[in-house]
């Protein structure tokens, strides 16, 4: 099976490209790799793609590719709308009239946040964008299941949360190049207490994603509308709990102050509560918690910060 990735330079995107040339579905060719040159989310039109799909025969695309800066979708909110949600809807249009299937990288940021059960956010409750990110990936949900469905076959949609993972310049480099700054300014390090998600490896969703198509439970039956689901590893931190832990795993002695979101302004309002329901995987096994699998990304972190 020859799948295809967008955004296949990005953090998630490379993931997938390493898991799917693993994949026991994967011929000999490996995954298709699409990435800004062949396929500019400023430029790009349903006839472009379709000419890149009757090039490269994919019989899935995985649409990784998105304009992720959620401070720059807020100063720009057209642009948001143009890159995540109107060019998400021609890559489905020519999905559909090629008749191969799609599935779609979303997040929890169409969802408003302001739940208040402590329960996580399901594929069934109703999204309510608070940003304009948020805003411009729920109208890329909206235009691939309407193009897909009319072709048919609706779209997977894959929501996820607060990922990080290779190349690194994540949440926790960022938190332990921090860390090492406050501690020469002998100061504590400030992280935001009232923001809640769920921290998400890139390489264990790359492989939750492989296991889908594995399993044949990506994509829905036909007639069926969009499947749903939410992948994101196991458990729940607030910002400063992931940054406690990230300090702690990378042995780095820095006390950390909690403060709020409102002591932390930014162009976008992130929801404060990130948290997604995991939908079941068919192995029936939930991804990891996320506390193990960040200890697979210690090593790197270690290294990338101390340059050993
Ligand atoms: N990061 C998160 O915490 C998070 C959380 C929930 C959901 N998601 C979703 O997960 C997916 C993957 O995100 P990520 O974390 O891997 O983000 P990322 O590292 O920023 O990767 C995004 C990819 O999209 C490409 N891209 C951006 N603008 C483009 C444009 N105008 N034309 C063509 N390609 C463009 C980038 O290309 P270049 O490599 O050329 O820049 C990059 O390869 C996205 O759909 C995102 O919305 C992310």
């Amino acid at each position: 099976m020859r799948v295809a990735v967008t955004g296949a330079n990005g953090r998630l995107g490379r993931a997938l490209i390493e898991a799917l040339e693993e994949a026991p579905f994967t011929g000999p060719m490996g995954p298709i790799a699409w990435s800004r040159p062949e396929l500019d989310l400023d430029t790009l039109t349903a006839d472009t793609v379709g000419a890149l799909i009757a090039r490269d025969r994919p019989e899935l695309v995985l649409h990784a590719a998105a304009w992720t800066d959620v401070d720059g979708c807020a100063r720009d909110p057209e642009l948001a709308l143009r890159r995540n949600g109107e060019a998400t809807g021609a890559i489905a249009h020519a999905c559909a009239a090629e008749g191969v299937d799609l599935a779609v990288v979303s997040t929890n940021e169409v969802f408003d946040g302001e739940r208040t059960d402590g329960v996580g956010y399901g594929p069934h409750d109703a999204t309510n964008p608070i940003n304009p990110y948020g805003a411009s990936k729920r109208r890329g949900e909206e235009l691939a299941t309407a193009a897909m469905s009319a072709g048919g076959r609706g779209p997977g949609i894959l929501r996820t949360t607060w990922l990080y993972g290779p190349p690194g310049n994540d949440f926790p480099e960022k938190i332990a190049r921090a860390a090492l700054r406050a501690r020469d300014a002998g100061q504590p390090l400030r992280v935001v207490a009232d923001e809640v998600g769920s921290p998400t490896w890139t390489p264990d969703l790359a492989d939750a994603i492989v296991e889908l198509i594995w399993e044949d439970a990506l994509i829905p039956e036909p007639g069926a509308g969009p499947a749903v689901h939410h992948l994101v590893n196991a458990g729940r931190a607030s910002r400063a709990d992931w940054a406690r832990e990230v300090l702690r795993q990378a042995r780095i002695d820095v006390p950390i102050v909690d403060i709020g979101l409102a002591d932390f302004p930014r162009a976008s309002t992130p929801p404060r509560w990130a948290v997604l329901e995991p939908t079941p995987l068919p192995s029936g096994e939930p991804m990891r918690p996320w506390r193990d699998a960040f200890a697979h990304a210690v090593p790197a972190l270690v290294r990338s910060i101390t340059g050993r």
